[in-house]
């Protein structure tokens, strides 16, 4: 199907634009109070995200209310080790939970490569409802974590500060540490490619917690999985986001991905510098900038534009929107970066 909004894609492509095309990491989501509202008609995030027709209609939302220039499916980077066989659960205000974890070998023996068309296949049939539901008015994005960040989650049990159990079993087990991280990347790459053949037109590969490796060790347990997962999916552009990960620019240059996502902190000069054109680069307002008043978002945002002006861009914030951050405040984000015009 045609896509009328294109944007994104044709800055991917390395076409001219109009304008520079803008989405935010995790604007379907709490921020809407639409989406709320849709959350309160069920038991909570995991239901409605097995529930492709809500699913579907909370990913839409951002597009119809907010006006960005993509959507991303509605659903979590952990249904990835709930389709191995390690279920989670959403525990309010604090966040993922897996009352079983991976630990040893024998642990290991209770996961699966997953097959995406039986276990996850209800994110297939959400992305197939959100694009006709889209009925292409903008790209559908696709997604999964990273595998060192599903590792991460699948070791530790739950988010943390330290994730000192998964970064323990990098020394204490490292052969245990490649066995799981293949069988994610295995999973993952069938996953995406699933996700591509029922209609996601971009996908993006979150790597949250690779800020917390030293650089031999990210190389090592991280990037050499995330290659793997890039060199696999030729179906469709790869947005890389590793936050954090100042000290792997060089390697995500070499990637065969289209797009490195910047977090906040990253210097925009540096990166571009280190990419040298290579690469489209995706983000990077602080999202703490929408708490701003708006001539200081206004401002900020025009001046994160300026310093993108030199190469091909998709403007998004450096991380997730803050869930108690205004509609309003998104939708003047989202106003300022389209009526920017483009010095270059
Ligand atoms: O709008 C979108 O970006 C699409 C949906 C999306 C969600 N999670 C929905 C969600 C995406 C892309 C994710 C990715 C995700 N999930 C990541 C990678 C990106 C990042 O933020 O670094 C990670 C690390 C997770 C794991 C996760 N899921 C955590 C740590 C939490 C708890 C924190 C929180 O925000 O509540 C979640 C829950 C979650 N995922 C919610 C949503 C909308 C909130 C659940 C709710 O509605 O109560």
């Amino acid at each position: 199907m045609q896509i009328k909004n294109d944007l994104l894609l044709r800055v991917i492509r390395g076409e001219k634009v109009e304008r520079t095309p803008v989405w935010l990491m995790r604007q379907a989501g709490r921020i809407l109070p639409e989406y709320r509202a849709v959350r309160e008609s069920v038991s909570g995030f995991i239901e409605l995200a097995q529930t492709p027709e809500l699913a579907a209609e909370v990913t839409i939302q951002p597009v119809d209310l907010l006006g960005v220039d993509a959507a991303i499916i509605f659903s979590d980077i952990l249904v990835v080790p709930e389709a191995m066989g390690l279920p989670y659960r959403m525990i309010e205000k604090k966040g993922p939970w897996f009352p079983g974890t991976i630990g040893s070998t024998k642990d290991l023996k209770r996961l699966q490569i997953a097959d995406p068309g039986e276990s996850l296949n209800y994110v297939l049939e959400a992305i197939r409802l959100t694009k006709k539901g889209l009925n292409g008015r903008v790209p559908l994005i696709g997604f999964a974590g990273a595998p060192w960040t599903i590792f991460a989650y699948m070791v530790e049990g739950s988010g943390s500060k330290t994730f000192s159990k998964a970064r323990a079993m990098l020394y204490q087990n490292p052969e245990l540490a490649h066995q799981l991280l293949e069988m994610i990347t295995k999973t993952t790459i069938k996953y995406l490619k699933a996700q591509i053949e029922a209609g996601a037109n971009l996908i993006q590969v979150f790597d949250s917690w690779a800020g917390i490796l030293p650089p031999y060790q990210y190389r090592e347990f991280s990037m050499k999985y995330i290659k793997r997962i890039c060199e696999a999916i030729t179906e469709a552009p790869v947005t890389v986001f590793a936050k954090g990960a100042y000290f792997a620019m060089e390697d995500i240059k070499d990637l065969p991905c289209e797009v490195v996502g910047l977090d906040w902190n990253m210097d925009i000069a540096t990166v571009s510098k280190q990419m040298n054109g290579a690469k489209v680069l995706q983000g990077n307002l602080d999202p703490a900038a929408l708490y701003a008043e708006d001539d200081v978002l206004v401002a900020q945002t025009k001046k994160m534009l300026d310093q993108f002006k030199g190469d091909k861009h998709i403007a998004n914030l450096g991380h997730g929107v803050y869930p108690d951050i205004s509609p309003e405040k998104v939708k003047l984000f989202i106003q300022t970066v389209k009526d920017y015009t483009r010095v270059t």
